[in-house]
C-alpha cells in the first residue's frame, strides 16, 4: 500500500482516527499485512470479482448497511463502536455500580488482553476455513452471502485489533501481528480454539457452521458487550448487528436444504425418511444425514464454551470483564457470591444435575442459554418437515454427546444422554456422526451453479433476495 493512501476516508470509523496519530500509525502498518493475509487466505479465486456487499460506514440507521458492488480486497473494513452511553456503570461482579472503565485497569490487563485475543482469533480463522467454498457455490445468492460473512469476519478481526493497538501498546501490536500469522488447521501454529481448526469442506458444513458456531460467537459477544471495559462493550455491541446476518445465512441455508429434500421425497412418493438410498438417488441430502451433521456441529461448538465449571470464567465475571447473556435483564444481585446454579455432571456412571457455586458455573449458564437459542432453530427446521407431512424430527444432541472439553470429555455418551462403554460407542457412533461415505456423498453434490437465478439441485431458492433484489439478480459478477 503506497504512502498517499488516505486512511481517514478509506477506513470508516467513529473513533476519530484522523486525530489519533498513534493509532493511525499502528493501523497503517497493520493494514498492508492484513491485505496480504486476505489475498493469501481469503476467498480463493474471487478477489477480482465485483460482489454485491453490505458495508458499514457508520453506526446509525442509514450508515451501517450500504449496499453496492465492490471487489473484496477494496472492501472498506472499518472501526465502528456502538455509541457511548452516558454514566454507564459496571453491571456485575465485585466492581458493580462503579463507573465503567475507559482505560484498561492495570490489574486486569492480562485477563482482558487474553479475552480479546481469543475472540479476535476466531474471526480470521473462519475466513480461512471457508476460503474454497466459492468454487462450489450452489448459487450466486449463496456465494454473495458467503463473501458477506467473510468480509464481516474480517471486520471483526479489525475490531479486536483496534482494541489491542489502541489500549495495549507494544504487546497489542504484537498480538495484532500474531492474529495474522496463525492458520486454521495448521500443525505448527493453529488457531487457538478447536472448532476453528476443523474443515468446512462443503456448503452444508458452512450452513451448519454459521448456524451453530456463529451462534456461539453471538453468545460470546453478548457477554463481552456487558463488559465494564467500555470500549470492548461498545465494540462488541456493534459486531452483534452483523452477526445476525451470519446466523440468518446458516439457519435459512439448512432450512432450504431440508425443504428441497422434503419436496423431492414427496414428489417421488418416498415416505420413509430413513430410506437413504432412495432419497440419495435424487441428489438431495437425506434427513438422517442432516441430523448427524447437527450432532457433530453442536458438540464441537459446545466445546467452545470451555469447561462448564471454570475458575477463569469466575474470575473474569468477578472482575467485571465478561458478564452473562443479557446480564442486565437477569433478576439477581449480579455478584453471585452466595448463589448456586445447576450443572450437569458425571456422577457414579450417570449424567446428573448438581448445584454448584454460580460464579464457577458462568460457562455452564452461557451454554444453557446457547442451547435454548438452538432449540428455537430446531423448531423452525422441524416446521418445514411437518409442512411436508413427513414423519421425522430433528433434535439437538444431549449436551454431553461427543465432547472433548469439560465435564464430559472423558466419557462416551449417546445423543440421548446415556453413558455407554467404549465398545458400544465404537459399534454405534456412525449412527450418530457423519461417516466418511456420508461426507463423500455431500461433497459429490457440490457442483456449482453460477448463472443468475440458478440453484443447485440439493437446495431450494430463498424466500427473498438480498436487499429486496429479484431472484435472478447477479449478486456476483464473475470474471472469466
Ligand atoms: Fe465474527
Ligand atoms: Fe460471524
Amino acid at each position: 500500500m503506497s504512502a498517499e493512501v488516505n486512511y481517514d476516508s478509506l477506513i470508516p470509523n467513529n473513533v476519530d482516527l484522523a486525530s489519533d496519530v498513534k493509532l493511525r500509525r499502528a493501523m497503517e502498518q497493520w493494514y498492508p499485512k492484513y491485505l496480504d493475509w486476505w489475498k493469501q487466505m481469503g476467498p480463493d479465486g474471487f478477489q477480482d470479482c465485483d460482489v454485491y456487499l453490505r458495508t458499514a460506514v457508520s453506526v446509525d440507521r442509514e450508515g451501517w448497511a450500504q449496499f453496492g458492488f465492490v471487489k473484496m480486497p477494496d472492501y472498506r473494513w472499518g472501526i465502528l463502536l456502538a455509541p457511548r452511553e452516558e454514566n454507564r456503570t459496571i453491571g456485575f461482579g465485585r466492581h458493580m455500580g462503579q463507573p465503567v472503565w475507559q482505560e484498561v485497569p492495570g490489574e486486569y490487563r492480562a485477563m482482558l488482553r487474553r479475552l480479546m485475543v481469543v475472540q479476535g482469533d476466531t474471526e480470521p480463522a473462519s475466513v480461512e476455513q471457508q476460503r474454497f467454498l466459492g468454487k462450489t457455490a450452489p448459487s450466486l445468492y449463496d456465494m454473495r452471502n458467503l463473501f458477506q460473512v467473510n468480509v464481516e469476519e474480517g471486520r471483526h478481526l479489525w475490531a479486536m485489533v483496534y482494541l489491542l493497538q489502541k489500549y495495549f501498546g507494544r504487546d497489542g501490536r504484537e498480538e495484532a501481528e500474531a492474529l495474522l500469522q496463525r492458520r486454521s488447521g495448521d500443525e505448527d501454529r493453529p488457531r487457538i480454539l478447536g472448532a476453528f481448526n476443523e474443515e468446512t469442506p462443503d456448503w452444508l458444513s458452512f450452513f451448519m457452521f454459521t448456524t451453530f458456531t456463529d451462534r456461539d460467537g453471538k453468545m460470546q459477544l453478548e457477554s463481552l458487550a456487558q463488559s465494564g471495559f467500555d470500549p470492548l462493550a461498545r465494540t462488541c455491541r456493534f459486531m452483534l448487528t452483523e452477526e445476525g446476518h451470519h446466523m440468518f445465512v446458516g439457519r435459512t441455508g439448512v432450512e432450504r436444504v431440508i425443504q428441497r429434500t422434503c419436496e423431492v421425497m414427496n414428489k417421488n412418493g418416498i415416505t420413509d425418511p430413513d430410506d437413504i438410498q432412495a432419497i440419495r438417488r435424487f441428489g438431495v441430502v437425506d434427513l438422517p444425514t442432516i441430523q448427524k451433521k447437527i450432532n457433530f456441529h453442536t458438540a464441537v461448538t459446545l466445546d467452545l464454551f470451555g469447561s462448564e465449571i471454570s475458575t477463569n470464567a469466575a474470575n473474569s465475571f468477578n472482575a467485571g470483564l465478561k458478564g452473562r447473556f443479557r446480564e442486565h435483564q437477569i433478576k439477581d444481585d449480579h455478584k453471585l457470591e452466595n448463589d448456586t446454579y445447576p450443572v450437569a455432571q458425571v456422577v457414579d456412571g450417570e449424567v446428573k444435575v448438581l448445584e454448584v457455586s454460580a460464579l464457577s458455573a458462568i460457562n455452564a449458564r452461557l451454554s444453557d442459554d446457547y442451547i435454548a437459542d438452538c432449540e428455537n432453530v430446531m423448531k423452525r427446521w422441524n416446521r418445514v418437515i411437518d409442512e411436508h407431512q413427513i414423519r421425522y424430527h430433528l433434535h439437538l444432541p444431549h449436551r454431553a454427546f461427543h465432547r472433548k472439553v469439560g465435564e464430559f470429555s472423558e466419557v462416551r455418551v449417546t445423543p440421548q444422554g446415556l453413558l455407554i462403554s467404549d465398545r458400544e460407542w465404537s459399534k454405534k457412533y456412525h449412527d450418530w456422526l457423519p461417516s466418511e461415505s456420508d461426507l463423500e456423498y455431500i461433497l459429490s453434490l457440490m457442483e456449482p451453479s453460477l448463472l443468475p437465478g440458478e440453484f443447485s439441485n440439493w437446495i431450494a431458492p430463498p424466500k427473498a433476495g438480498i436487499n429486496g433484489q429479484p431472484g435472478e439478480y447477479e449478486y456476483v459478477r464473475l470474471v472469466a
